[in-house]
């Protein structure tokens, strides 16, 4: 039967051409992204039309040149040298796990297709930048490739000093770094870790040299053909005096129709990545790599065959998948936000605990560490095609409320993070109550991961605190009170029906947990508890066509996106035509660019408006939502990476972007295609290694 099905769909992969994303414009594009600190995107149409950028707008310059038979220089990517001219850009692909640009020269000489591909393996901590290249007018041509980066890569400030070495050996490892090495010395959301070494690689010597100096200078010789200056030895200084550079220049001899490759690799060594209360975290790969990051540098190398054709593989497999699903535009935002959402993760190992550690940033709305609220609306993605990912992340918020740190956890309710990027160390009283919120999104994605992997052993030092969470919900049901929720931004909405939902089918999720842990009897006795707040809130929430905002409020309204969780658990507390009857509501409130979020404004959040198309049982009304998505990701004025937060009524941002919450596009996934989620995860994609252990990927 499996096999059957895996059959159909390799023949449903092979039988599709790869997803076209047509005329699409992302936002932002991402290049290379594989921490919330290593996140540099292109935030134009074009790639010469401005420089890269961190996540948070902030320079993080990479450049690029090519010189066509020692007489034509164009800029490929960033805006200098300006007075050399850009190539023109043809194309724009992005896909999960790569960008692709398609260049050519002005004159028609060359095409080069510059990709940046992302090892499918969430810990793996870099990118391949791969160059294919080949003649476009018949002629045999000889091709020079510069590719650079700039000094923000190891500092977070420009005014700190920066510090650059290198190996040469069979290949060629540029570093630069932060002169002054401070692990966890700074925190917070924009700042990036000024502290561990970016390497550029060359994956073997001949036909690569490197340069290490002025970045203008480098760019300057490159451009007028004149002999690289020697390495500049004038450091450490400050990341803006003279610029410092690490630069390849590759050297492709005989370009003809027939397309030649080359590639470089950046990879970043952090050396910790996370102080969880008081123990520092490495990253994960140097638990299996004896903390040699020669041994990575190498994999990296050996495996670039192996992990490209995994890359491709996962690509079409997600394409097609999300394709078949909802259609084009579907795939084409599950394809944009993909390394949005990992891009967030960091997987470190604890010598405590023995075992990996995930952790999940609250970028750009805060910079916390494993905001619940914020792993929450991304949990489709991770239920979809990973939930193992989803339990390590809960599980150190588990330990944390479990007072299994340091720390004494005397809240009734769970947690709503562990600190500020990367140091976890908060104390209960410095917590931001969401007791509800929090406590119900805890038990619900618990709830989650035991069906789809059906396990409960992982749970068993926490049934004291989900006891204490269900406690809690059962207590201030079937109304909150004033409490704040997630969507605090609009300010305090007491009496708010939408989290009162949250919490009700929470109780639901804590009477499958219990169900599934072989305590049927206590389970009943949970789920006849949470049909009669259901029973409660379906008259006192309910207006004249719809479910109210508040309790208390008639004429007023709210997205009711919490209630996909009834869904996902196959749970029954709600009948079936509270969904139709809010979808339908939901179809008159349409402005152009999508639904808002409730009856107070038109701002929307695009992971709450993905779960409240996801119960809409009309295929066409739910194609409508997720083609507004598509228009504000396609239209918005604002060019930062991918938003979640907007007006509705013309598609500006209104803060968020890059968070990892747009994984909440994946509920239309999850709940039309769970089968075929078991298929890509029977490939072990998401998780395939080689050359190596799986301590950091457990089963
Ligand atoms: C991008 O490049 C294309 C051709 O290379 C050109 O037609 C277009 O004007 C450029 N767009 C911008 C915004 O620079
Ligand atoms: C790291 O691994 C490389 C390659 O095997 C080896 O040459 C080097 O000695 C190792 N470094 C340390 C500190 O063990
Ligand atoms: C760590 O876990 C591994 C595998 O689960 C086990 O083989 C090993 O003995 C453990 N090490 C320690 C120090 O507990
Ligand atoms: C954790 O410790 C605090 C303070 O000592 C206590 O109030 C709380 O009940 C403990 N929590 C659990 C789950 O044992
Ligand atoms: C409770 O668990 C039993 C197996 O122990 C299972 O057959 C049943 O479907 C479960 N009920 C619910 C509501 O999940
Ligand atoms: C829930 O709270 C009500 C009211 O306090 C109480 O009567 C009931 O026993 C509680 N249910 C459970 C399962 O604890
Ligand atoms: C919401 O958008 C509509 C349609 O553009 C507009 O008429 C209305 O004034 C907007 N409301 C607010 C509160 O901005």
């Amino acid at each position: 039967m499996q096999q059957t099905v895996l059959f159909l769909l390799v023949v449903l992969v092979l039988a599709k051409v790869e997803g076209d994303p047509g005329d699409f414009r992302p936002p932002a594009v991402p290049l290379i992204v594989f921490s919330p600190h290593i996140s540099v995107w292109s935030s134009s149409d074009n790639l010469t039309a401005s420089d890269t950028v961190h996540w948070s707008g902030s320079p993080l310059p990479f450049h690029g040149l090519i010189d066509v038979d020692n007489s034509e220089v164009y800029r490929f990517l960033g805006t200098l040298p300006s007075s050399v001219q850009p190539m023109v850009q043809n194309k724009l692909v992005v896909q999960p796990w790569r960008t692709i640009y398609t260049l050519s020269t002005p004159t028609n000489t060359v095409e080069l297709i510059l990709t940046f591909s992302q090892p499918t393996s969430i810990e793996d901590p870099f990118t391949y930048i791969t160059f294919n290249l080949r003649s476009l007018d018949g002629k045999t041509h000889s091709v020079r490739i510069y590719f650079e980066e700039g000094p923000m890569v190891g500092v977070n400030d420009k005014d700190e000093k920066v510090f650059w070495s290198r190996v040469d050996s069979d290949i060629t490892v540029l570093t630069m770094n932060a002169f002054n090495q401070i692990p966890f010395g700074i925190r917070g959301d924009a700042t990036r870790n000024n502290w561990g070494y970016a390497h550029l690689i060359s994956p073997q010597r001949s036909s690569f040299s490197g340069y290490q100096g002025f970045g203008d200078d480098l760019r300057q010789a490159f451009a007028n053909h004149q002999t690289m200056p020697t390495d500049d030895t004038r450091k450490p200084r400050h990341a803006n005096d003279q610029s410092p550079a690490s630069a390849f220049i590759i050297n492709f001899d005989q370009v003809t129709s027939q397309t030649v490759s080359n590639y470089l690799i950046f990879l970043y060594d952090d050396l910790y990545s996370m102080l969880y209360f008081e123990e520092w975290q490495v990253p994960c790969w140097r638990a299996e790599f004896d903390n040699n990051v020669t041994l990575l540098i190498n994999e990296a190398i050996s495996y670039y065959q192996s992990n490209m054709q995994d890359i491709t593989d996962s690509n079409e497999m997600l394409i097609t998948l999300l394709g078949n699903i909802g259609g084009d535009h579907y795939a084409i935002l599950g394809s944009l936000v993909t390394r949005q959402i990992t891009g967030a993760l960091s997987r470190t190992w604890s010598a405590k605990q023995n075992r990996s550690q995930l952790y999940m940033k609250e970028i750009s709305s805060d910079g916390d560490v494993s905001t619940v609220d914020v792993i929450f609306p991304s949990s489709p993605f991770f239920l979809w095609l990973h939930p193992e990912m989803l339990r390590d992340v809960l599980l150190p918020v588990l330990a944390y409320a479990n007072n299994e740190t340091d720390i004494h956890y005397n809240l009734a309710w769970a947690p709503h993070h562990l600190g500020t990027w990367s140091v976890c160390d908060i104390l209960s009283e410095e917590q931001e109550q969401m007791p509800m919120e929090e406590s119900a999104n805890m038990l619900l994605m618990l709830a989650g991961i035991v069906q789809k992997l059906a396990i409960t052993d992982f749970l068993a030092p926490y049934w004291n605190v989900m006891e204490i969470w269900a406690q809690y919900l059962n207590s201030t049901l079937p109304d909150p009170g004033n409490q704040l929720c997630t969507d605090d931004f609009e300010g305090p909405s007491p009496h708010n029906c939408n989290l009162a939902l949250k919490g009700i089918l929470g109780l639901g999720a804590y009477s499958l947990l219990l169900n599934a842990s072989g305590q049927a009897q206590r389970a009943s006795v949970y789920m006849a508890q949470a049909q009669d707040h259901a029973n409660y809130w379906l008259k006192a929430a309910r207006d004249n066509n719809n479910y109210r905002l508040q309790y208390n409020l008639p004429n007023t309204w709210s997205q009711k996106y919490n209630l996909i969780y009834q869904s996902i658990l196959s749970l029954n507390l709600f009948p079936a035509d509270t969904a139709k009857l809010e979808s339908s509501y939901y179809m008159t409130k349409m402005l152009d660019f999508g639904i808002p979020l409730d009856s107070r404004s038109n701002l929307t959040k695009g992971d709450w408006t993905s779960w409240i198309a996801a119960f809409n049982d009309n295929e066409g009304q739910k194609n409508a939502i997720f083609d507004k998505l598509y228009k504000f990701a396609n239209e918005s004025p604002d060019r930062v990476p991918l938003s979640d937060f907007y007006d509705a009524a013309n598609g500006h941002v209104l803060g968020f972007r890059a968070r990892p919450v747009m994984g909440g596009l994946f509920i239309r996934a999850l709940l039309e295609s769970p089968l075929a989620c078991d298929i890509y995860r029977q490939t072990k994609i998401p998780t395939k290694r080689h050359g190596r252990g799986n301590r950091c990927s457990p089963a």
